[in-house]
């Protein structure tokens, strides 16, 4: 049991719980408030989510995978606390009301906590916005002219509280979450066999979907150092802790192909929890930041105690399942190039929103001005065990012309670089053939033509 302090719809409370309940599971079961609801469980239809407000400002979270002690020192405002202390309705409430955006409404309470968090933050990016909200029966349109039509009406006073009350701090010690890098260093030495929770998008289904019991761990939402970007000649040091989200806003109008995969990252409330390190010590063959990194010529920074290493990202992954990491030993950073003019990042998934990726195909070659190949590092998701560089492309590119048949050759080397799987998402012939295809896409993407088709317009 560990004691967790936070703001709950303004009021402060103190939960006694096991550092694995869920903030879903404590406001059905514990507070009474059954707004929030339980769709999926596993972060993929937004019902659950709520608003999450500290320094940094506020988010819409997934609350089904939200472990109680993530929300330390944090406020937390539900479906419950969006109206006014007179019962006025929230400006999104009225707008879905107006523009008939509910039929069941069991998705309703998720949509208007992500639409009030958007309304706070003046966004009006809808779609992007409510990629992570799910509805089976109203059908999107009337919900986006309801987000629409609340764009212009002024944000309600109460929503303000929040970071008000989180400005005013906490005095109550908090639960296992280190607040720097030293003390999470020292902490893991002493209990090697921990589970490091950073954003819990993979974790918390451990809990949920796995059922699992995970013995002692440690949060890293508190360490202040895993949390910081800094810039330093030309290149970006992102600590581990940093969240898709966040980085996603560093990047600004930098490495534009990068921050475009981020955009498709998951949804909304995942990118506002999932971290660059979580990402990339989790070791799926599939995450989207890896061969993106690669791509880049990313450092992977790694501490044990006070030791310190780093190595190229792509030697990190050696099997499935397997990293380069020793008991102890956690992810501190990543360092790679702020700027990067030929990367191009291409996510090919089922779905364009909220999907993990098929095949994810990371590209950054150097062409000199006499048209010779003089670098090229390209890496893919999806297409082995790990995330894995495709030596034999590059090699059959560089030194040679960039035209047609170095890039024919190149096509040939995909079969010694790869050996795909074929499971629910792709098969073996599509992954080849569409890893090949990507390269294609590169060329006519640097020759300037249009290559996105990652929008339909009508
Ligand atoms: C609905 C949904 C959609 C998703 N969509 C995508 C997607 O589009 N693309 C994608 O790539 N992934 C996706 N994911 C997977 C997940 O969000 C990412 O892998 C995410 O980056 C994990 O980060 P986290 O901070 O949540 O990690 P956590 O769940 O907290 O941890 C993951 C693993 O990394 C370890 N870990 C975390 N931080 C460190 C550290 N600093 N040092 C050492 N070990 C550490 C943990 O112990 C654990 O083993 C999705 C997940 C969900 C639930
Ligand atoms: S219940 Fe579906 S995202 Fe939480
Ligand atoms: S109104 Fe029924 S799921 Fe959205």
């Amino acid at each position: 049991m560990t004691t967790i302090s936070f703001w709950l719809n303004g009021a402060l409370v103190a939960v006694d719980a096991p550092p694995t309940r869920t903030l879903l599971d404590h406001l059905r079961e514990t507070q009474g408030l059954t707004g929030t609801k339980e769709g999926c469980n596993e972060g993929d239809c937004g019902a659950c989510t709520v608003m999450v407000t500290d320094a940094a400002g506020a988010r819409a979270i997934n609350a089904c995978i939200l472990f109680l002690p993530q929300l330390h020192g944090k406020a937390v405002r539900t479906v419950e606390g969006l109206a006014g202390p007179d019962g006025s309705l929230h400006p999104v409430q009225q707008a879905m009301i107006d523009k008939h955006g509910s039929q069941c409404g069991f998705c309703t309470p998720g949509f208007v906590v992500t639409m009030a968090v958007g309304h706070l933050q003046g966004r009006v990016d809808h779609d992007d916005l409510l990629a992570g909200n799910l509805c089976r029966c109203t059908g999107y349109a009337p919900i986006i002219r309801a987000a629409e039509a609340a764009e212009g009406v002024p944000v309600p006073e109460w929503m303000h509280e929040d970071a008000a009350l989180v400005a005013r701090g906490l005095d109550a010690p908090g639960p296992i979450a280190p607040e720097s890098a030293d003390a999470l260093a020292a902490w893991y030495l002493e209990h090697p066999d921990a589970v490091l929770v950073a954003g819990a998008t993979d974790v918390g289904l451990w809990v949920t979907k796995g059922l699992r019991d995970l013995g002692e761990v440690a949060f890293l939402n508190r360490c202040a150092e895993l949390r910081a970007i800094e810039e330093r000649d030309g290149a970006l040091r992102v600590g581990a802790a940093v969240s898709l989200a966040e980085l996603h806003r560093a990047l600004g109008a930098r490495l534009p192909s990068l921050a475009e995969l981020i955009r498709r990252f998951g949804s909304e409330q995942v990118r506002a929890a999932a971290t660059v390190g979580g990402n990339i010590a989790n070791g799926s063959p599939i995450g989207d930041s890896p061969p993106a990194l690669i791509a880049l010529g990313a450092t992977l920074h790694l501490r044990r105690g006070d030791a310190r290493r780093e190595m190229p990202l792509e030697d990190f992954f050696l099997d499935y399942g397997k990293q380069d990491r020793r008991p102890g030993e956690f992810v501190e950073a990543v360092t790679f190039p702020a700027d990067a003019p030929a990367l191009r990042c291409y996510k090919i998934s089922k779905r364009f929103d909220q999907d993990i990726s098929a095949v994810c195909g990371c590209f950054n070659v150097t062409v000199a001005d006499d048209s010779t190949v003089t670098a090229a590092r390209i890496a893919f998701g999806g297409m082995a065990a790990t995330p894995k560089r495709a030596a034999a492309v590059e090699a059959a590119l560089v030194g040679r012309p960039w035209g047609e048949a170095s890039l024919a050759a190149a096509l040939d080397a995909f079969a010694d670089d790869f050996t795909p799987l074929s499971d629910m998402r792709a098969s073996e012939p599509y992954r080849l053939e569409v890893a090949r295809n990507l390269l294609r896409r590169y060329a006519a993407d640097l020759a300037g033509q249009p290559v996105s088709v990652l929008e339909v317009t009508p």
